[in-house]
């Protein structure tokens, strides 16, 4: 460390949370607290950090520890507030104080962010203090800087991402072990990928916070998770996983931002997640296991791909620390981070302006004249069908065949509205001749229309 670096006033940092990650935050900011000091230009002092129980041992000085949040976000000596705590209600009016008073925040809450960026950036914006969030989406992979600072210049088109661990690691397992849902998300929860409660990441609300987030960024217009489409994996069988191979496709959880044209004109912006088909030959198709991926597409620099941890202790706190980092510096040099940026404020479109190609499955009565009838009520409501395939379905062992048998008939179409795909696949429930729509699995990442 240089001389003039250690004489510099320290960046006073109070970190709220000290569980998965602010643990190994504090860690790193300890071990390498030198070379962390030459690059800000100045040193880092923990002030305080805030937890729940004070009475576990966490190996720091416990006069470091405090279970009185409030006090220690608006103490004097306080620069930099991280915030690792999680929930909504508990670090909103905490972050918010902080900012109102200048001091600057870093958070890995997505959940927060997803809501209240608006009331967080106006904050920041009004006292000059730096807002910064990279932990919230994937992990360690940085892909909130590269979009609010090297991709300025350019113009974001799409932003398709992995972005929960939980679910792809669940969708890997149901693939590689042919093991259906249920099975596979309690193993996840056995090997402590899946939380106590996986609601928030199986039903996609996890994901969708997170392309909140990435829309707005990308798009410079607020998007909140109320605007974000989704569609969890929970309803995903065996049987869809084997049929997605069958066509050299996989199914992955996605969280698709992208700029639409609108029906009557004008640009919009979608922001959904769902599981999806993916040929395998798509860059994301190969992201196994707990990994995450986002690949961005820009007008300029064509496809870019970031991929790595999603989540954990280590790789989060790695986010964070850069987050730190860039924030300390700006304390000590008086700079500051680019600002919220939402002057485009594009409308979201609704689901049913949005189009892509489905993958639908249906049961039918085989005998004559039913696949004509399935086909004019594809072409009734205007959808466009790319591929028919037809297999029999053999009654259970020890269940009399029924009379007609049965067929499965799989559908893949061109791309068609989201409302013509819903109108259709209502019709055809009504058909006498279909016994179910087993499934309907939209299929992204295929150029050919
Ligand atoms: P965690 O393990 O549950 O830790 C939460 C910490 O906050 C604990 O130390 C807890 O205190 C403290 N806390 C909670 N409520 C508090 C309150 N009212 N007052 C004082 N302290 C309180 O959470 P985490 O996994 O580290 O996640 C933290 C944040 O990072 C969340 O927003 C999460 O979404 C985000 N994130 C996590 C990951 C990951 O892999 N874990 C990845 C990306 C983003 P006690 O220790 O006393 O209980
Ligand atoms: N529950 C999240 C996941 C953690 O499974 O990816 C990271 O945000």
């Amino acid at each position: 460390m240089s001389d003039a670096a250690a004489s510099v006033r320290p960046v006073g940092v109070a970190v709220l949370g000290m569980g998965t990650v602010g643990t190994e935050v504090i860690r790193y900011m300890t071990e390498h607290s030198d070379e962390l000091t030459a690059r800000i230009g100045g040193p880092l002092a923990l002030r305080g950090v805030a937890v729940r129980d004070l009475s576990r041992d966490r190996g720091l000085d416990t006069a470091l520890l405090t279970a009185d949040a409030e006090s220690l976000v608006v103490r004097d000596d306080v620069d930099v507030v991280v915030e690792l705590m999680g929930g909504i209600d508990v670090p909103r009016p905490l972050l918010l104080e902080a900012l109102r008073r200048g001091k600057s925040v870093v958070t890995a809450n997505k959940a927060l962010l997803a809501e209240y960026t608006d009331e967080l950036a106006e904050a920041a914006d009004g006292s000059g203090a730096d807002l910064y969030f990279e932990a919230a989406v994937a992990g360690a992979i940085p892909v909130i800087g590269p979009l609010r600072r090297s991709l300025a210049g350019d113009q974001i088109e799409r932003v398709v991402g992995i972005v929960n661990g939980t679910t792809n690691y669940i969708l890997s397992e149901m693939e590689s072990t042919g093991a259906d849902y249920a099975e596979t998300l309690a193993e996840a929860g056995r090997l402590g990928y899946a939380e106590a409660d996986p609601t928030a990441d199986v039903e996609g609300y996890d994901a969708a916070a997170k392309a909140a987030i990435l829309a707005s960024i990308a798009f410079h217009t607020r998007v909140t998770a109320a605007d974000v489409y989704r569609e969890g994996i929970s309803r995903i069988t065996s049987d869809d996983i084997e049929s997605a191979r069958d066509m050299d496709c996989t199914i992955k959880l996605l969280a698709i931002c992208e700029k639409v044209t609108r029906p009557e004109g004008g640009q919009a912006v979608s922001a959904r997640v769902y599981p999806a088909l993916l040929p395998l030959t798509h860059p994301l198709a190969s992201v196994n296991g707990a990994y995450n991926a986002v690949v961005v597409e820009a007008e300029a620099a064509g496809r870019l791909m970031f991929y790595g941890q999603g989540a954990g202790g280590a790789p989060t706190a790695s986010a964070v620390l850069g987050d730190l980092v860039a924030a300390a510096r700006n304390k000590v040099l008086r700079g500051r981070a680019p600002g919220e940026s939402t002057y485009a404020a594009l409308p979201v479109a609704p689901m049913g302006e949005v189009s892509t190609r489905y993958h639908v499955r249906l049961r039918v009565a085989d005998r004559q004249g039913v696949l004509a009838q399935v086909a004019a009520e594809f072409s009734t409501h205007g959808v466009s069908i790319a591929q028919v395939r037809q297999t029999e379905v053999e009654a259970p062992e020890g269940v009399e065949a029924t009379e007609p048998p049965t067929a499965e008939l799989t559908v893949l179409t061109h791309r068609a509205s989201e409302r013509a795909l819903a109108d259709t696949v209502a019709a055809l429930a009504d058909q006498e001749a279909v016994t179910a729509v087993t499934s309907v699995i939209r299929l992204e990442g295929v150029d050919n229309e």
